[in-house]
């Protein structure tokens, strides 16, 4: 559960939207930072984390297991690691709030050491599966004691000395792929992950640059193979943590969706496993100018010129999904918004993320007036040529479930509107972006917070 009580909040058309500003930094570099910060020995400085509430239960729990973690100043923290092998044995249950994230890569520290963990989280975390993880790090000896359907609460005893594991991934999941190395950090020997579709790749970057041995070759059949090898001893790093591609998205769809928009959004990683939805928008016809390209911290980053644009609908290409696979909610708008028909599909995996995005946000554009047909991999949807979007009658209310990319879709397809839109509940925009609201406010948006 966010941790903010909910809150109804109406965005509507604005004027064009304005102005240079920075996201919030990248949500996958901050959880790994802080677990590999607490397994390294020395000191781990971040600059940049994300202050949103998924990070800050990673960092609640890497605490509980014995690391020390300070905040000195906006972004800046400090991490004193236990070393590999060094994680305690938490007093409580770790509370992972909304983050599966947290929760499946902790999955994975705790299971090569010799400790038990319970894991909670919130009505929304609760429905995730985690079989996907549980499988895998059962073969490495860490038991488990889940919930029907292998789901939270759930408790992991687990095994050190782990068994290193070869592991071919039956899903395109950066998370399976990191909870593995992770277990494989404390195990002896090597840990194999094969990768047949590429996930981003900030576990392997990272690995690196903390001192472990991992390789990563081509196997025959054109599949990623990473090699880790394990009692690995990691050393702590200082780290900069790039701007959010995933939250970039929102403001980007919005200038190009909002007529006379010129905006600039600096320091967005450009990650080529993170970066397929910009390369998706400018396929559509999107001005999108990736400005003063660099490097920071091991990640490529760059600055984004958006200005308004026609966007045409396409057919996306299934195998960019793994790079945009928490951009696809904005990218409905986008089509929404868009002349002609957009083609989505190989998106099964959004079935189970924060929601199921593929109905949620099917519901919620039909509630918009917006034509599109739901298939159960992905969505068909008919856009508007440019025009604003709503139904005939009035303000639509979205239910956001829980779900903060569900949440700034629909804030940013309100900029977009005849009547404006409601979404139920804003709060969950917290595990992710904070400070949304008021970015967005910078850049011209109109929302109302509505009265309770
Ligand atoms: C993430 C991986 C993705 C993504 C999530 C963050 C990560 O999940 O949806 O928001 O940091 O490894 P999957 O790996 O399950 O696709």
């Amino acid at each position: 559960m966010s941790a903010a009580p909910s809150r109804s909040a109406t965005f509507s058309a604005a004027g064009p939207l304005s102005g240079c500003v920075a996201v919030p930094g990248d949500k996958s570099i901050s959880h790994r930072s802080l677990m590999l910060g607490a397994i390294a020995l020395g000191e781990t400085v971040v600059d940049g984390l994300l202050e949103g509430e998924d990070v800050i239960a990673t960092a609640t729990a890497m605490r509980a297991m014995g690391a020390t973690i300070e905040r000195d100043g906006a972004g800046r923290w400090h991490i004193h690691g236990v070393g590999v092998g060094g994680l305690l044995q938490p007093a409580t249950a770790l509370d992972m709030g909304n983050s599966g994230t947290s929760t499946r890569l902790l999955m994975g520290l705790v299971a090569s050491h010799p400790i038990t963990a319970t894991f909670i989280g919130d009505a929304s975390l609760s429905k995730r599966p985690m079989a996907r993880v549980t499988v895998p790090l059962s073969l490495m000896g860490a038991e488990f004691t889940a919930s029907p359907g292998d789901r939270l609460p759930l408790m992991v005893r687990g095994l050190c000395p782990a068994v290193p594991i070869e592991y071919r991934l039956p899903v395109a999941s950066a998370q399976v792929k990191s909870a593995v190395l992770l277990a494989g950090l404390n195990a002896p020997g090597i840990t194999r992950v094969i990768e047949p579709v590429p996930t981003r790749d900030h576990s392997e970057r990272m690995l690196r640059g903390f001192g472990a041995d991992l390789v990563v070759e081509e196997g025959a059949d054109g599949a990623r193979i990473i090699a880790l090898h394990g009692e690995a001893e990691l050393r702590g790093q200082p780290i900069v943590v790039p701007g959010d591609p995933s939250s970039a998205a929102f403001p980007v769809v919005a200038a190009l969706l909002v007529p006379g928009s010129d905006v600039t959004i600096t320091n967005v990683g450009m990650n080529p496993t993170r970066a397929g939805l910009f390369d998706v928008l400018r396929a559509m016809g999107g001005s999108i100018e990736a400005l003063n390209p660099r490097e920071a911290g091991g990640e490529p980053v760059a600055d984004l010129r958006v200005r308004h644009s026609v966007l045409r609908g396409i057919e996306v290409p299934p195998d960019v999904v793994p790079s945009m696979v928490d951009e696809f909610p904005i990218l409905f708008v986008a089509a929404a918004l868009a002349e002609g028909r957009t083609v989505m599909r190989g998106l099964e995996e959004l079935r189970v993320k924060e929601s199921d995005r593929i109905a949620v946000m099917a519901r919620g554009l039909a509630a918009c007036g917006v034509r599109l047909e739901e298939l159960e991999d992905g969505l068909i949807i008919d856009g508007s040529g440019g025009g604003p979007i709503g139904g005939a009658g009035g303000v639509p209310t979205i239910a956001a479930e829980l779900d903060h990319r569900i949440a700034m879709s629909f804030a940013v397809a309100g900029l977009a509107s005849r009547h404006g839109v409601r979404i139920d509940d804003m709060a969950p925009v917290a595990t992710s972006f904070p400070g949304f609201s008021a970015l967005m406010a910078s850049l011209g948006a109109i929302e109302r917070e509505d009265a309770v």
